[in-house]
């Protein structure tokens, strides 16, 4: 799959960010939600990922790191931005590099 023939998907974006997954940095287009940013890294099982896309289903939790302590937030709902860490993600999340 190619990633240019599904763009439109995405929220229009000039460039990547870096952020950092489970200890993995990887790089991600601006302007999205996270878990369109999964879906940029991982288009078949995201796509195919039991998700809601809407804040229902609860399926798209990450944990970020904070401060003092990691905060959950849902993928479909948490902007990226810049040098975003996240330190655990929810079972259903399932990121394969290069599908
Ligand atoms: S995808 Fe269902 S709550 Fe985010």
């Amino acid at each position: 799959m190619n990633i240019e023939d599904y763009r439109d998907i995405f929220e229009p974006f000039d460039k990547l960010l870096e952020i950092e997954i489970c200890g993995e940095r990887q790089e991600v287009p601006e302007n999205n939600s996270l878990l369109r940013c999964f879906q940029f890294l991982s288009l078949k099982t995201i796509s195919y990922g039991d998700f809601c896309w809407n804040g229902d289903c609860l399926n798209c939790k990450v944990w970020l790191e904070g401060l003092e302590k990691e905060k959950a937030v849902l993928a479909c709902r948490t902007k990226v931005s810049e040098g975003m860490k996240i330190t655990r993600m929810s079972k259903e999340i399932k990121i394969n590099d290069g599908e």
